[in-house]
């Protein structure tokens, strides 16, 4: 049964990845997970210098999903590099490194210096943190969108993954811009806008007041973006938002989604991806499906 699938110059052994912030930035997981059965793991959104995050508390968990307002907090790229990247090469999984800027200057500087580093094979552009202050999301506007990648995609060779934020009006839109502008693979959807109040205090639960919604709740909205988004483009879609099970994976494959992608589900349990991909096998199995590529985007409708 062949499950190899590509996303853009990465091969992953399987179309599984554990998403960004939520399975470490190197191997804290060994022991918990077993990642010789993960296609790829894409770290911690790292920034270009240290970064405390946001103040606590930094989650809320609802009856079906979390809001996180963790922010970008890290050791900042150069600690990344002297001390997690060495290590990744003895993880038994391909690493996507996430980056995330303040300014158009601080990506530049952070896909220049990752660039040189020969352990580096794809780097996913976080242009949807909902905890960062700023205006805008870059990936709510289209020409923001288009101009930051296209300037990013001129500094380096390597496979750049754009992450994009499902809260636009149009998300087709961004991710032709995307696409446009040079990117290898849109990955989305981030997590949507939350809020949560405690009626007592009047105040909001978390600390930076709202947050980024996620898990099982957004699955429906996810997967409708997912699907929008893979008819818009030709590049790899990885697609994930609230799954959880084997079944859910399959639902954004036939949707369109070359690779899925696993978040808050880790927080559960960080062996889900091992259920996950036995789920997929199976059902490769029981419908003789032979190739996994097979079923991408084979949604009847
Ligand atoms: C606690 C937490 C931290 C996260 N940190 C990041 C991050 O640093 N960079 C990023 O691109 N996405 C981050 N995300 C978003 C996830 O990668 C994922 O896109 C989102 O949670 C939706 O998938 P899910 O419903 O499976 O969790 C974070 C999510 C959670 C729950």
């Amino acid at each position: 049964m062949e499950l190899k699938v590509k996303i853009g110059k990465l091969k992953l052994r399987n179309p599984i990845i554990c998403a960004s912030g939520t399975f470490g930035s190197s191997d804290e997981l060994k022991g918990l997970a077993d990642y010789a059965s993960i296609g790829a793991v894409t770290a911690k959104t790292i920034t270009l210098n240290p970064c405390p995050g946001n103040c606590p508390p930094r989650i809320y968990e609802t009856g079906c999903g979390v809001i996180n307002s963790v922010g970008l907090e890290g050791k900042g790229l150069e600690n990344f590099i002297a001390e997690d990247l060495p290590r990744l090469s003895k993880v038994k999984t391909e690493f996507i490194l996430s980056i995330g800027g303040f300014s158009i200057n601080e990506y530049k500087t952070m896909v220049k210096r990752l660039s040189q580093e020969k352990a580096v094979e794809a780097i996913e552009l976080n242009l949807s943190c909902p905890n960062i202050k700023r205006k805008k999301i870059i990936s709510q506007s289209r020409k923001d969108t288009y101009e930051t990648i296209k300037i990013l995609r001129g500094l380096t060779k390597k496979t750049l993954i754009a992450k994009i934020t499902p809260e636009v009006t149009d998300i087709k839109e961004i991710a032709v811009a995307a696409c446009a502008a040079g990117a290898d693979a849109i990955s989305t959807v981030n997590t949507f806008f939350g809020l949560a109040v405690n009626i007592q205090t009047g105040a909001p639960y978390l600390g930076n007041c709202y947050g980024g919604y996620s898990g099982r709740a957004i699955k429906p909205m996810a997967l409708y973006r997912v699907w929008k988004v893979s008819r818009a483009v030709k590049i790899p879609v990885i697609g994930g938002g609230g799954i959880e099970t084997a079944d859910d994976a399959l639902e954004f494959i036939i949707a369109g989604a070359t690779a899925i992608s696993l978040g808050t589900v880790n927080f559960i349990d960080p062996a889900a991806s091992v259920k996950i991909l036995r789920g997929i096998k199976n059902y490769l199995k029981k419908k003789k499906i032979n190739n996994i590529n097979q079923l991408r985007g084979s949604l009847d409708a």
